[in-house]
């Protein structure tokens, strides 16, 4: 049996646009993910988040279903057009009595409520001005943050400010797969440097207002590897590690953008004039712990004429690593590694996986129960090799498992399931999988290994 601390949090994790539905209630505004879904092509079999799992009408029920399994902490994100229709300006009150109840809720089942402040459902308000690209938005987010700090601050403990600046940042407005679907370098640098300066001035603003809880941020990380030994190989996965990882540790631990990633994209967008001279000092405002979200590794061969300079490398599926029904490499080795890394780089920050998780299709069999026996063993492995950087000495504090229920998979729409609980879409009925059963075992009993 594996112990893990006993102070560890164990959660679940999930985010305002993927489950909320009711994109209309209560005055909620539009967000660039409802513009960007409504877009015909843009999104899988045209799905949209109008409905999503309901939530915004079921959360006592989804309470409840935690609190059988015991979870003790829910990741969730709020909309922020539903408390800022139009991006800024007056508070909703309606909106934001929602995530009222919802604290409330979890409060009255002993569940700690952790809130992504920006999980992606930018206003299209502001989109409409810019949007990240426009450095006024920070500002804005800065705001937005204020009025949540001051409904919520005093009962809300964990606080993430941005979810995946990296994904946002380039899959929204490098490769135009997400909302707002942009397809420009330059455009998708100044944005992830916007969404670093909402995130300097929301920290520094929870400190003025000496809130109780903790504050960090939510980036998704890939541990990255050479393809071969060779100097050009190593050279370009260092490069892209730059690219996925250290230019989004970086300027938050080190107050500082790495040389080597500035000059590149100096090379192919020009001068960097975006950030300003006192823009680094308060992006690297210190925090209270680092969220990890971790999926991937990516294996890194040099490519000279290709993007930026290295490719990544598909290992055939003949290696023989099992894989998810979305064709990812299952290793948790490299969670272990990816922890371990930050510990030695970036050294003693508090640590929360802010999300780790699985695509399975599996669902309900004869008996009506979903056996995903290979999340089951997927958790397992995560778990355990947790728990392995735990004992190397990597302070990490908790795991919140993406997802709670399946949910909208962005640009996938609900062709794919992360969740612990099975959504049957036409009915909003939840079935608990036996993934869901074994977290709750894990969280009550340890881990059998
Ligand atoms: C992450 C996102 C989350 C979910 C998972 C599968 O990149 O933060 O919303 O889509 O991937």
């Amino acid at each position: 049996m594996m112990q893990f601390p006993r102070d560890f949090l164990w959660g679940v994790a999930t985010s305002s646009y993927q489950i909320e539905g009711a994109a209309r209630a209560d005055g909620r505004g539009e967000s660039i993910w409802d513009r960007f879904s409504h877009t015909p092509g843009l999104v899988e079999n045209g799905d949209t988040g109008d409905v999503a799992c309901d939530h915004y009408n079921r959360y006592r029920d989804d309470i409840d279903l935690m609190a059988s399994l015991g979870v003790q902490a829910y990741r969730f994100s709020v909309a922020w057009p539903r408390i800022l229709p139009e991006g800024t300006g007056a508070v909703n009150a309606k909106g934001l009595d929602f995530y009222k109840r919802l604290v409330d809720g979890l409060l009255a089942k002993g569940i700690k409520p952790a809130i992504t402040l920006y999980h992606w459902d930018l206003p299209q308000a502001l989109q409409d001005r810019g949007g990240w690209a426009n450095r006024d938005t920070a500002f804005r987010f800065a705001e937005y943050a204020d009025h949540l700090y001051r409904a919520l601050g005093d009962q809300v403990p964990i606080w993430m400010t941005i979810n995946e600046p990296w994904v946002a940042g380039f899959l929204g407005h490098w490769w135009g797969v997400h909302a707002p679907g942009l397809k420009d370098l330059r455009t998708s640098l100044a944005a992830i440097h916007h969404m670093f300066l909402g995130h300097g001035l929301a920290v520094r603003q929870f400190r003025q207002l000496g809130l109780p809880g903790q504050v960090g941020i939510a980036p998704n990380l890939f541990p990255t590897y050479p393809e071969t030994d060779s100097p050009a190989d190593q050279a370009a996965a260092r490069l892209s590690d730059g690219f996925t990882n250290r230019w989004f540790l970086d300027p938050v631990l080190r107050g500082s953008y790495p040389q080597d990633m500035v000059d590149l994209y100096t090379d192919r967008v020009g001068a960097l004039d975006f950030i300003h001279d006192d823009d680094l000092p308060l992006i690297a405002s210190p925090i209270d712990f680092l969220g990890v979200n971790f999926y991937e590794r990516r294996i890194i061969g040099a490519e000279p004429l290709h993007d930026l300079g290295w490719k990544v490398v598909h290992p055939p599926v003949s290696n023989g690593i099992p894989r998810t029904d979305l064709g990812w490499e299952i290793v948790p080795w490299c969670l272990t590694d990816l922890l371990k890394r930050l510990k030695a780089d970036y050294g003693d920050v508090p640590i929360y996986i802010t999300e780790n998780g699985a695509h399975f299709t599996d669902g309900p069999g004869a008996d009506g129960q979903v056996h995903d026996v290979r999340r089951v063993a997927f958790l397992q492995g995560h778990f355990a090799a947790a728990h392995r950087a735990i004992a190397a000495g990597v302070n990490l504090k908790g795991y919140f498992c993406w997802s709670f229920m399946d949910n909208f998979e962005w640009a996938m729409g609900y062709s794919k399931r992360f969740g612990l609980i099975y959504v049957d879409y036409p009915t909003q009925r939840r079935i608990p999988k036996d993934s869901a059963f074994f977290l709750r075992d894990v969280i009550r009993y340890g881990l059998n290994l």
